[in-house]
């Protein structure tokens, strides 16, 4: 291991010493400061003082802080290549719906986001208009007829679209162990109208992975692991904010009470049936599920523009000033 870096200059700032409950803070700040990085120094400054008003605030015990860092090595023990507990763990306490609302908010209007969680993989199929992505003769048929839009309505060509849902026992395809390919997953485009329509499953309700760390403590706290029955949707193309979202069917018992806070009322939506001529039209039987349903997505540059006004609002907000964006970041403005 290379050797501590020592200033010729000596230390920097006041000496170390007789920390105090009182002025540990600004001293960990201070010598916290010595980057160049300014968006890490911010990043540390606000991590010390919220965690040690935490300490203060809340007395805590040198045996609760044993138990946090135990359940933090358990959570990091149970990962592997295909689960991350500290996502897991991020979405339970709404750190993930509270990043996803402060990176991509949205005008009236267009697709809110929701939760990416840990089941998007990177090798589903790409399928043609009007493919069929399920392989589980179990599920209930379901008939999908998108588009996708800008703000003023006009259709989006050449999105590429990703499309995951669990099969109809509440798994998804990586969390079955002889999985060989991607199954109740695939990847679209949409055409000249903005349009994009393929088969799938009726969504049901599941559980997220709860025999770990973050599934003792939901129990703790007296929660239920279900999350409601979606499916999810991935939109990218450049010079749009990539919208990660999913659709929620109305009615589910789960519809109010997420365990990773992802529903919003906008993306809540009822099924219906398809019609002779639909099932005609779309190769499907009369009576199947059918999700219609409009994405609207917004520009790169107007998501940006939001992003830095709700910022500069939301930090005056906290009494936070003497800050400025830096690539829409906020960091000290010592100038
Ligand atoms: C999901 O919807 O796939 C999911 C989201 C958060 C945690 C677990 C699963
Ligand atoms: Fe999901």
């Amino acid at each position: 291991m290379a050797e501590p870096r020592r200033e010729n200059s000596g230390p920097v700032g006041p000496p170390l010493l007789d920390l105090t409950i009182d002025n540990i803070t600004p001293n960990t700040i201070r010598i916290n400061s010595q980057s160049d990085d300014q968006r890490l120094t911010y990043l540390l400054s606000r991590l010390v003082t919220h965690l040690h008003d935490f300490a203060r605030e809340t007395r805590l015990s040198t045996d609760e802080w044993m138990a946090g860092l135990e359940f933090l090595i358990a959570c990091g023990k149970i990962c592997s290549e295909v689960r991350n507990e500290f996502i897991l763990l991020s979405d339970t306490l709404g750190l993930s719906l509270l990043l996803d609302n402060i990176n991509h908010p949205k005008p009236a209007g267009a697709t809110e986001g929701s939760v990416l969680g840990p089941f998007h993989t990177h090798d589903a199929p790409l399928l043609e208009n009007g493919a069929s992505m399920t392989s589980d003769p179990a599920g209930e048929p379901m008939l999908a007829v998108c588009t996708v839009r800008d703000t003023a309505g006009n259709p989006i060509e050449g999105i590429k679209i990703d499309i995951w849902e669990t099969d109809s026992s509440g798994h998804y395809d990586v969390q079955h162990s002889d999985r060989n390919e991607p199954s109740e997953r695939c990847v679209m485009v949409s055409d000249e109208e903005g349009r994009f329509w393929f088969k799938g499953l009726k969504p049901v309700s599941y559980p997220i992975p709860h025999d770990g760390p973050v599934g003792k403590l939901l129990e703790r706290l007296g929660r239920h692991p279900w999350r409601p029955a979606h499916i999810h949707f991935m939109f990218e193309k450049e010079g749009w904010d990539k919208l990660i979202t999913a659709l929620y069917l109305k009615g589910d018992p789960y519809e109010t009470s997420d365990a990773v806070f992802g529903v919003k009322k906008s993306l809540v939506i009822e099924l219906g049936k398809v019609d002779k001529e639909t099932a005609e039209k779309y190769g499907v039987e009369e009576g199947t599920w059918l999700l219609k349903h409009d994405f609207v997505l917004t520009t790169q540059k107007d998501t940006e523009k939001l992003r830095d006004d709700l910022a500069k609002e939301a930090l005056a907000k906290l009494g936070l000033h003497n800050l400025k964006l830096v690539d829409h970041l906020p960091v000290p403005d010592l100038d």
